[in-house]
């Protein structure tokens, strides 16, 4: 009898061993294996469901299953449930999770010349970054650089550009700002570009956003509209001022060994369903946007939603155009160069 106890406890600990290996195949996690089950692709983000990226993470799950008939199954987790952004970069280095697309701001973790689509007002519209990320002395340069941490930059989705919510007084000109504190995310050009309008910048991870508005930890945020709808920023802020002042996008990114270690018509397939759901976030995240817009307004829980004018427009650009300066050497002087020259065109 012992020696059945013993057998079977030595059996149980070599199934228990073998589990936590599991590879890319039947195996919980991601990477090369040798079972039978499909390639287990994990997903982490930290939006909503309804937003640009949340809806082009499921488009890709359903994509890649169909085109690979079932030999990838992707496993998309939303709303931080995994990790958070101060962990999720690590997690996909480690192959904990196959596949993320933090937003730009959060590779400058890793890679500061990241931060160069944190400069205010340094795109006019999503096609400028898209021509941006499509050229080789900017997209190429940052997609490149990624490799260095084992990351493979898969794609760039956008969500948009971002608007500003206080809960204090409206935001018209650069002294409305004073004094407030505004969360922002993991960018040193997005704490600068706030400090030079006299505010107090707060990085705090995304989650953590609406208890600190509801809470008045913080004054007020900066983020697109299906950010703040989704997450019900509205209901805890009183005023917004439309000011497309920033961009906010995405590098999709993945484990490079984990995406090289694909068997190559796999991969392709993959791939395939990538480039499509690119496609369509490029062609509706500014729709989302604007339905999120209506929806915020319906709901009527701000006091006042601005458009910015022109006068207040060129006073925002007057009070953060030092920010570039300030930035040439950590960010890159030809970076910023190459971005301000498209500014131009
Ligand atoms: C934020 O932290 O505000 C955004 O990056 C969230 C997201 O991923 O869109």
């Amino acid at each position: 009898m012992k020696r059945f106890l013993t057998l079977t406890m030595v059996v149980l600990l070599a199934l228990g061993l073998l589990a936590g290996c599991g590879g890319a195949r039947g195996g919980d996690a991601g990477g090369e294996g040798s079972g039978d089950g499909p390639i287990v692709i994990k997903f982490s983000h930290v939006v909503a469901e309804n937003t640009p990226k949340g809806q082009a993470a499921q488009m890709f799950e359903e994509k890649a299953e169909e085109y690979t008939e079932g030999k990838v199954d992707v496993q998309v987790f939303p709303n931080s449930q995994l990790y958070d952004d101060n962990e999720v970069l690590a997690a996909v280095q480690q192959n904990n999770v196959q596949m993320a697309a933090p937003a730009t701001s959060k590779v400058s973790k890793l890679f500061p010349q990241w931060q160069i689509f944190d400069f205010p007002f340094a795109f006019p519209d999503v096609k400028a970054v898209q021509t941006a990320m499509e050229s080789e002395e900017i997209g190429g340069k940052l997609f490149t650089m990624l490799k260095e941490e084992k990351l493979l930059g898969l794609a760039m989705w956008d969500n948009g550009f971002k608007q500003m919510t206080l809960d204090e007084h409206p935001l018209y000109m650069p002294k409305d700002f004073e004094g407030q504190k505004f969360r922002v995310m993991s960018s040193k050009v997005l704490e600068a570009q706030f400090e030079a309008l006299s505010a107090n910048p707060i990085p705090m991870p995304f989650s953590e956003v609406y208890s600190a508005l509801e809470q008045g930890v913080i004054d007020g945020q900066e983020n697109t509209l299906s950010n703040i709808y989704s997450k019900k920023f509205h209901e805890v802020q009183k005023y917004m001022t439309l000011s497309n002042h920033g961009y906010l996008g995405y590098a999709v990114i993945t484990n490079s060994e984990f995406w090289e270690g694909m068997p190559e018509d796999v991969r392709t397939q993959v791939e395939k369903a990538l480039d499509e759901t690119t496609q369509w976030v490029r062609e509706n995240g500014q729709r989302l946007n604007q339905e999120n817009l209506d929806k915020i307004k319906a709901d009527g829980t701000l006091e006042e939603i601005h458009t910015m004018t022109e006068e207040e427009k060129q006073a925002w650009m007057e009070a953060t155009s030092g920010v570039y300066d300030q930035f040439r050497e950590e960010v890159g002087a030809e970076l910023i160069d190459a971005v301000l020259e498209l500014r131009e065109q």
